[in-house]
């Protein structure tokens, strides 16, 4: 445990297993408010499950939350099939050229592509039409200069209070009740030691809010948050993991074997045996500790509360951050801490990992989702090509300084056919 001071606010930072399972199961409930990214409060961005408090969290949640059951995962399944089929061409004209490629690039396509097709029930074509609106209008953004970040983490909200928001619709149907069933439970070990959290989603959001239905801001207040949620994490993980893979090919190939084994006879691999295969998860994983989006989960809490036998007591308001980051580079929870070793993470070893000190996704409310977006691509391609590092590929990578932790300059990987 230490205290940071963020200009005068003192923020408590937590890296005990005991206490983080304080906070996020036992007394989940003093915890549900969260420190703002921004100052910045804008009527309809506030709004949205990412940004909202207390009651108003607690309704948007159970609302938003049956978006991601494991069977809404099975319905949307060949919606991001398409996707993916959209982006073995593209590889397929790079393996052509035996150039490398710029994998972050190639892989934002393909977010974009799923989150229009399968958010906003749009369809764009992400890797040939840069022109389109859908395309150009999220650029603007995910590419958002220095400054404005700079600004939106530092200046206070009446500065702050002119955004421009994109008009965007979103088609997902919200009021179905949220029943956890058994393949939930199996795919949430991401998050849990078992299924105390789901046992927190489930008890603890109140869903007998008298307002179940989301308003027409609030709808474009999700949808919005969908995007920003989404696409950097996701296109981040399947960037490192191809670098990763291309780095180590004997990974890789047992990768291939593992995918090439799951394959049924019509050439397809269903939705339960994907989300299920455990070198795909482990390498996964592995990726998620060494190049996590989020440096710390925050939290503030909202009434006074003693901290497990620290002695320490929070005052209402006080601010907390779970120190994710550093516990993943943490050689006391990961031996090996720098290494990449995907092995950690196999169904016979996981249980040597301490529970609560692996929280890649922390609360996210789209896990399944963002789970599914990596695997269904990484399945499918890794059985057509092979990732290869070129003379290109930086090793090791080149970071940029100062924006984000492990940004690398650029991340080019070759692709080569099996064929
Ligand atoms: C590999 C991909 C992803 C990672 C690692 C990730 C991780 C996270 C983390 C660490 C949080 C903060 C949780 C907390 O405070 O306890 C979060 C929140 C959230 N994420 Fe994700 N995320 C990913 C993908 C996505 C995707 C694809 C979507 C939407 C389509 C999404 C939607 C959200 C939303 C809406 C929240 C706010 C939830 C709330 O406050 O209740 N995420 N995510």
């Amino acid at each position: 445990m230490a205290m940071l001071f963020l200009g005068n606010t003192p923020v408590v930072q937590v890296g005990d297993s005991e206490l983080i399972k304080q906070i996020l199961v036992k007394d989940f409930y003093k915890f549900v408010n969260r420190t703002p990214v921004s100052n910045a409060k804008h009527p309809i961005l506030c709004a949205s499950v990412g940004s909202a408090n207390g009651d108003e969290w607690r309704r948007l949640r159970s609302i938003v939350s049956p978006t991601f059951t494991s069977a809404k995962m099975k319905r949307l399944y060949p919606l991001v099939g398409q996707s993916v089929n959209a982006l073995i061409d593209v590889m397929d004209t790079y393996a052509k050229r035996g150039n490398g490629v710029e994998v972050r690039q190639m892989y934002g396509s393909y977010i974009m592509d799923v989150i229009a097709n399968c958010a906003y029930g749009i369809k764009i074509n992400a890797f040939k039409d840069p022109n389109d609106p859908f395309v150009m209008n999220a650029k603007l953004v995910i590419n958002q200069s220095f400054v404005k970040l700079f600004c939106n983490l530092l200046l206070r909200e009446f500065v702050l209070n002119v955004l421009n928001l994109l008009s965007m619709k979103l088609l997902f149907n919200s009021s179905e009740d949220y029943n956890v069933d058994e393949n939930d439970i199996l795919e949430s070990h991401h998050v849990t030691e078992g299924g105390d959290e789901l046992a927190v989603d489930k008890n603890i959001l109140d869903r007998n809010h008298a307002n179940k239905k989301l308003t027409e801001n609030e709808i474009i207040a999700q949808a919005f948050n969908f995007f920003l949620a989404g696409y950097e994490t996701t296109r981040s993980i399947l960037s490192f993991c191809t670098y990763k893979l291309a780095l180590n090919p004997r990974a890789q190939h047992k990768l291939y074997e593992e995918v090439v084994s799951a394959v049924d006879s019509d050439g397809q691999i269903e939705y339960e045996v994907l989300v299920r295969l455990p070198k795909l998860d482990a390498i996964l994983s592995e990726t998620l500790r060494l190049y996590s989006s989020g440096t710390v989960i925050k939290r503030k809490a909202s009434e006074e509360i003693k901290l497990g036998d620290t002695g320490i007591t929070l005052e209402k308001g006080m601010a907390l951050n779970i120190t994710a980051y550093a516990m993943y580079h943490s050689d006391e929870y990961f031996p090996n801490a720098e290494a990449f070793i995907p092995e950690r993470f196999l169904p016979e070893n996981r249980h040597q990992i301490l529970p609560y000190t692996y929280l890649p996704f922390g609360n996210c409310v789209s896990m399944r989702f963002a789970l599914l977006l990596p695997k269904l691509v990484l399945a499918h391609v890794i059985r057509r090509f092979r990732f290869v590092w070129t003379s290109q590929t930086d090793v090791p990578l080149v970071l940029n300084k100062f924006i984000r932790l492990k940004s690398p300059k650029s991340m080019i990987v070759g692709i080569e056919s099996r064929d």
